[in-house]
């Protein structure tokens, strides 16, 4: 909990930090990468700090953490700080790096904001920071624990066994643990972290979703290839994976991890609502494949939206995994329909005419406006918002708003 005295402090100096968050993330980073350019190979994603989405998504995560603790001094946001922990133990995070960002992070701090950072300004906002780094460290601890790995000591090389080309920008690769042990288990909707070693010798980490049953001993990735757009460049990772690797090369993969998954435990016969657009289909497919693997009697229903059948990824998985289940249904929307799904609506997707079950447990993944789009509308069709998990396939730059 956070001192009286620092409640002040920070209640006072939050404006002025947060709308200094992104100089001061910007600074941070580019002190830190150039004393410490070990965490540029194999640990931080380089298209993230191009584009700035990591800067925006600490900087945002501070605030909301800052907010919530003024809001609420004795509770913590918690589903902010699952979706950190959870993507720091996917990259292997350990405790005594906190010390070193809270050096780059307290030092870009007093160089933007000079004068302003008196002692008592200091010291108000390393509680914070402290508060919101302990609650990671824990969390961090425990997921380790629970993987069965040493903390940071995530990774593991896997055999792809299988390639298969799923659409035109759509790879999938089968993969099996290459020392011949057992696959770790893994939660339905959880993601693994994919390190490559990048033409110019740096180590790159991307994410992928589990889009098989994570019950087996097989895991499964599929990946669509990132095509720069208006001047950006092609995905590198993407592009790699699919240029280079084969059936029988070997793949370094993290351990399981991720906040949105189906939990069996709490849940076991509420109906299931799948919802996705483009490549955020991923976990819906691990979720549906899991849930036919158990013969699960929970009634599921499937939406998704894509450019063209040609273009949905796992689409014809998805309707034989949907046939298989006793009680699931699937309604797709294309922007340009094809022969190959004749009972599909035309254009984005809407929600008309769909009968929606209000205690179903709702899984959404897919680009940012979507998922804000659609979240909306389930929410306004009175499913409560506590109900709603989304995957956002980068830094959440939704959650820590929604947090504060
Ligand atoms: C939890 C999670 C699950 C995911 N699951 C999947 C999945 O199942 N399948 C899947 O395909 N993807 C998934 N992703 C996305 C995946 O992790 C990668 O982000 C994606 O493959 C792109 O990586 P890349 O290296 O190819 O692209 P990057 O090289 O990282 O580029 C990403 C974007 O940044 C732009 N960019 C890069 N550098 C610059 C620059 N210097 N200037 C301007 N713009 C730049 C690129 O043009 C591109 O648009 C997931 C992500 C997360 C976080
Ligand atoms: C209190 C301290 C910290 C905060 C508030 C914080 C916050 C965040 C946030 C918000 C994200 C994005 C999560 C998402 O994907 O949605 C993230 C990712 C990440 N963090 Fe931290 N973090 C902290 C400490 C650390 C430390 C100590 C390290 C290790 C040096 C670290 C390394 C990373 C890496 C490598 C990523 C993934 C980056 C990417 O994929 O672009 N973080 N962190």
């Amino acid at each position: 909990m956070l001192s009286a005295e620092s409640a002040a402090v920070v209640r006072a100096t939050l404006p002025a930090v947060a709308g200094a968050l992104d100089e001061i993330t910007t600074r941070f980073y580019g002190t830190m990468f150039r004393d410490r350019p070990e965490l540029l190979d194999g640990m931080f994603n380089r298209g993230n700090q191009a584009s700035g989405a990591q800067r925006r998504a600490l900087a945002g995560s501070i605030a909301g953490f800052a907010t919530a603790l003024l809001d609420d001094p004795d509770t913590r946001p918690d589903t902010l700080l699952d979706r950190i922990a959870h993507k720091h133990a996917a990259v292997g995070v350990t405790d005594d790096q906190y010390t070193i960002v809270h050096t780059y992070l307290f030092g870009a701090i007093a160089e933007v904001l000079g004068d302003a950072v008196t002692p008592e300004v200091a010291a108000a906002w390393d509680e914070v920071y402290w508060l919101m780094a302990g609650a990671l460290i824990s969390r961090e601890a425990r997921l380790y624990r629970d993987a069965a790995v040493e903390p940071g000591e995530v990774w593991r090389p896997w055999t792809v066994v299988e390639r298969r080309t799923e659409t035109p920008d759509t790879v999938s690769f089968l993969l099996r643990p290459a020392d011949g042990g057992p696959a770790p288990r893994a939660r339905a909707g959880q993601y693994v972290s994919v390190r490559v070693r990048m033409a110019d010798g740096v180590r790159q980490l991307r994410q992928y979703s589990l889009s098989c049953d994570p019950g087996g001993d097989l895991r499964r990735i599929t990946v669509k290839r990132v095509a720069g757009t208006a001047g950006s460049p092609d995905g590198e990772v993407s592009g790699l994976l699919h240029r280079q690797v084969r059936e029988g090369d070997e793949l370094t993969l993290s351990a399981p991890f991720g906040d949105v998954f189906l939990d069996e435990r709490d849940e076991s016969t509420a109906p299931v609502l799948l919802v996705s657009a483009g490549i955020g289909c991923t976990p819906m497919t691990g979720i549906l494949a899991h849930l036919a693997a158990i013969d699960s009697p929970r009634p599921v229903l499937v939406l998704h939206a894509d450019t063209s059948p040609a273009e949905h990824a796992l689409r014809a998985e998805t309707r034989e995994l949907v046939w298989r289940l006793t009680d699931a249904r699937a309604v797709f929307w294309y922007e340009r329909p094809g022969p190959q799904e004749p009972g599909a609506r035309t254009g984005l997707m809407d929600l008309d005419g769909i009968e929606l079950p209000e205690d179903a447990a709702v899984f959404l993944c897919g680009p940012l406006p979507f998922m804000r789009e659609v979240r909306g509308r389930l929410l306004r069709a009175g499913i409560p918002a506590r109900r709603i998990r989304y995957e956002v396939f980068g830094p959440d730059l939704w959650l820590p708003g929604a947090a504060a």
